[in-house]
């Protein structure tokens, strides 16, 4: 049993830069928490501080319960695997996992039985006898992890540990840690400043800026329902499209963009919601997979627009088509590989109405 919970928690370094920001979240037994945010979020010191190598400013907290804010880190039965993992070049693998234990004084047989069991759950068992020069990235990665679970903490802790690895051994890697946290069945926390990392790992996602938490939810919950715009933006890739404009009542609602006759109607279920906002200042947010190169079957709440076809990006299974709709901003979609769009010519995109969010402009916040 292993619950984190942070309360009120603040972090101002040197008396000046807040770090941190009155944050409130409980991770619970068993969970695997995301942290994830631009780089300078606070998301480092977030973590510093339940692992207790940094000081809390202000606020409490807990693990299990017991405020740890004067705990030592050695005693918070916390492992923490960092991005740069320095094994120790003249150890063998089997001493680098045995290490931690050996200072804490556990007794030879237990060691081995902890090392070997770790070594067979991270499929290291045939290198224990190698030095860590003489292993892949990945196995090198692997014996952090490693150096971690034989601690069996109450806590994993991971700052950005996949960040070295190339891009496959990452996608690979990530897998490799999920399945770890299924197996293991311990608490998680884990930070990245990778969306798509934390959107396929997190059972919860903590997403941060300006050391202030913006909105804590299921991946999906964050994709499908932002609270505000930075969230809106941060998660999905290419990022959602923007379009500053205000709400109109012409007969039925519409959203007008300034300085053109961009104009999409306003769906029933989202009329009530924006009335209080006629006349005021609106950020409409549409995500590219949202906008088509074809009129979509089986979508009812369609509207077309005559765009200018700007940058063509085929990646393979999609295209990402850059347009504009006669103003100097630009937008992404994302289409099928079948009609790729010539870049110059007027096209015709469609926009799936009933998909857009609504973001006050002052305030950011999703209406
Ligand atoms: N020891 C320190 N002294 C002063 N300021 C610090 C210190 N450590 C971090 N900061 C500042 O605190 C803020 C948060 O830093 P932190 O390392 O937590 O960010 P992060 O979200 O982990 O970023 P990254 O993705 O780049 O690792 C930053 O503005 C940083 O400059
Ligand atoms: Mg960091």
């Amino acid at each position: 049993m292993a619950e984190v919970k942070l309360e009120n928690v603040h972090k101002v370094y040197e008396g000046k830069v807040t770090a941190v920001k009155d944050v409130n979240l409980t991770i619970q037994d068993k969970e695997f928490v995301v942290l994830v945010g631009p780089s300078g979020c606070g998301k480092s010191t977030a973590l510093r501080m339940i692992a207790g190598l940094e000081e809390i400013s202000k606020g409490t907290i807990s693990i299990d319960g017991k405020v740890v804010n004067d705990v030592a880190p050695k005693d918070r039965d916390i492992a923490m695997v960092f991005q740069n993992y320095a094994l120790y070049p003249h150890m063998s693998v089997y001493e680098n996992l045995a290490f931690g234990l050996k200072l804490r004084k556990y007794d030879k047989q237990e060691i081995e039985s902890r090392v070997r069991k770790a070594a067979k759950i991270l499929g290291i068992e045939q290198y224990l006898e190698r030095k860590p020069k003489a292993l892949s990235g990945g196995q090198r990665q692997r014996v952090a992890l490693g150096r971690a679970i034989v601690r069996q903490p109450k806590v994993f802790l991971f700052d950005e540990p996949l960040s070295n690895l190339d891009a496959n051994l990452r996608v690979h890697m990530r897998t490799e840690i999920s399945r770890l946290h299924r197996q293991l069945q311990s608490t998680m926390i884990y930070v990245t400043h990778d969306q798509i990392e934390a959107m396929s790992m997190g059972d919860r996602i903590v997403v941060m800026k300006d050391g202030i938490v913006q909105q804590v939810d299921a991946p999906l919950a964050l994709y499908h329902h932002p609270a505000n715009k930075f969230v809106a933006g941060f998660i999905g890739s290419p990022t959602m499209n923007f379009i500053q404009g205000t709400i109109v009542q012409n007969g039925s609602l519409r959203f007008l963009q300034e300085r053109s006759n961009f104009a999409l109607p306003v769906v029933p279920g989202k009329e009530q919601k924006l009335k209080s906002h006629i006349k005021s200042q609106i950020t409409l947010g549409i995500r590219p997979e949202h906008i088509y190169a074809q009129r979509p079957s089986g979508v009812e709440s369609v509207s077309s627009f005559k765009v200018t076809v700007e940058v063509v990006e085929p990646v393979g299974n999609e295209i990402f088509v850059y347009f504009s709709t006669g103003t100097d901003s630009q937008y992404v979609a994302r289409i099928a590989t079948d009609t790729p769009p010539e870049v110059g010519k007027p096209f015709e995109m469609f926009f799936d109405t009933s998909k857009v969010h609504f973001f006050e402009k002052a305030t950011e916040r999703a209406i």
